[in-house]
């Protein structure tokens, strides 16, 4: 029998805002019901692209649409991530389940009581960590689950953006990326929450972070080189490497993740695209998508959240939950007091305890 669609509200319609509305509009899981976003000319020309109503505050979303069940948050700010709080919390306290843009907070205090808040109300509270729902990270799961890969030896994560985009007269000292942590904080989540996808927690960080003499020159804040070594529960060791935009891309593309066992390893080549898997005395087994837009992620994600919400799953069964999100933050935050302490090794915080449903079979 078709489920009835989930009742959603996008709330900040700024490029990620559209791409999430245009996924909700095609999947039949959801009813796209209004847009919101305070500033009007954005809201009114998003509510005609989508042929919903528009309105300018949050507040006046949730006066005028009881029968909400989503509010959907995919709003910027400073570091791309300081004005999720706020929305967040207001959907959350008017009983609504929550998909949230990621980071879930460019502040770990925020992030760590969204997570609290959502369970204190049992709510669902999503977070856009859509980099693994992909065919190539399906695949590899299964490998995983097939007994392909072994004990877990290491993993290697390569992720960035092309070339030096690096112009000192282009340095906008106002802009929502001059901050020193900004790409840490906003871009991150992502290979964290790739790295944590397939080896699980993270028990030891040690981060350097830098950038390039061009950015040094033009007085740019943001520290936009990051290389930090990990170490999971699982025993695994880990290396991932992130930059924005000061160098060119090598093996592997813009996004690449490596994770190699005792049985197998497979590598999976710009995000999207290709996964390889290695076997000993065998030929490497390429599948390759055909796939190379990495918005292909979104309608795929946010499916599986509409699905996980549809179905009354176990909260902490949540596909990407906030909960998710959060242990990329506290991984974020890890390698900051690290690079801020010459290197030192940190030990991330401990993530609140997950206390599961009775009886329930995954
Ligand atoms: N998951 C991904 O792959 C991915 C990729 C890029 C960006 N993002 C994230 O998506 C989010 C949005 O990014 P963007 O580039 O569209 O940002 P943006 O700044 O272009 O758009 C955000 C919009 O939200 C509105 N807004 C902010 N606070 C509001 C509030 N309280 N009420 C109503 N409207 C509000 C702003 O007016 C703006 O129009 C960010 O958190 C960013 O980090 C995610």
């Amino acid at each position: 029998m078709a489920k009835t669609p989930l009742k959603v509200a996008v709330v900040g319609m700024g490029g990620i805002g559209h791409t999430h509305a245009r996924a909700y509009k095609a999947n039949d899981l959801a009813q796209l019901v209004c847009v919101c976003d305070w500033v009007k000319e954005k809201a009114d020309e998003a509510a005609e692209k989508f042929e919903v109503p528009a309105f300018y505050s949050l507040k006046d979303v949730l006066a005028a649409h009881p029968e909400l069940d989503i509010i959907d948050v995919t709003t910027g700010g400073y570091e791309n991530g300081s004005w999720h709080y706020e929305p967040v919390m207001q959907a959350l306290d008017a009983g609504k389940h929550v998909l949230t843009e990621k980071p879930i907070s460019n502040d770990i205090f925020e992030a760590r009581e969204m997570v609290r808040f959502a369970t204190e109300k049992d709510l669902y509270l999503g977070c856009n960590l859509n980099h693994y729902f992909s065919g190539p990270a399906d695949k590899a799961r299964q490998l995983m689950a097939d007994d392909k890969i072994g004990e877990q030896i290491y993993s290697l994560t390569k992720v960035g953006f092309n070339g030096s985009t690096v112009n000192p007269s282009n340095i906008d000292p106002k802009s929502r990326w001059q901050m020193p942590y900004s790409h840490a904080k906003a871009f991150l989540t992502h290979p964290f929450s790739v790295m944590r996808h397939f080896s699980g927690d993270i028990s030891h960080v040690q981060a350097f972070m830098d950038k390039p003499g061009a950015r040094r020159q033009s007085s740019d804040l943001m520290l936009s080189i990051q290389s930090v070594h990990v170490r999971f529960q699982n025993g695994c060791v880990g290396y991932l490497l992130s930059q924005r935009g000061d160098a060119h891309f090598g093996l592997g593309g813009w996004w690449s993740f490596e994770l190699a066992g005792t049985k197998g390893t497979f590598c999976i080549e710009n995000c999207v695209e290709k996964l390889t898997y290695w076997e000993m005395g065998q030929e490497p087994q390429i599948t390759d998508t055909g796939i190379t837009d990495f918005d292909a992620t979104f309608p795929i994600r946010i499916n599986a959240f509409l699905e996980d919400v549809s179905n009354g799953v176990p909260k902490e069964y949540l596909r990407a939950s906030g909960r998710d999100a959060l242990a990329t933050m506290e991984y974020i935050f890890a390698a900051i007091d690290s690079y801020e302490s010459g290197g030192e090794l940190v030990k991330p915080n401990a993530l609140p305890p997950i206390h599961g449903a009775v009886g329930y079979v995954k």
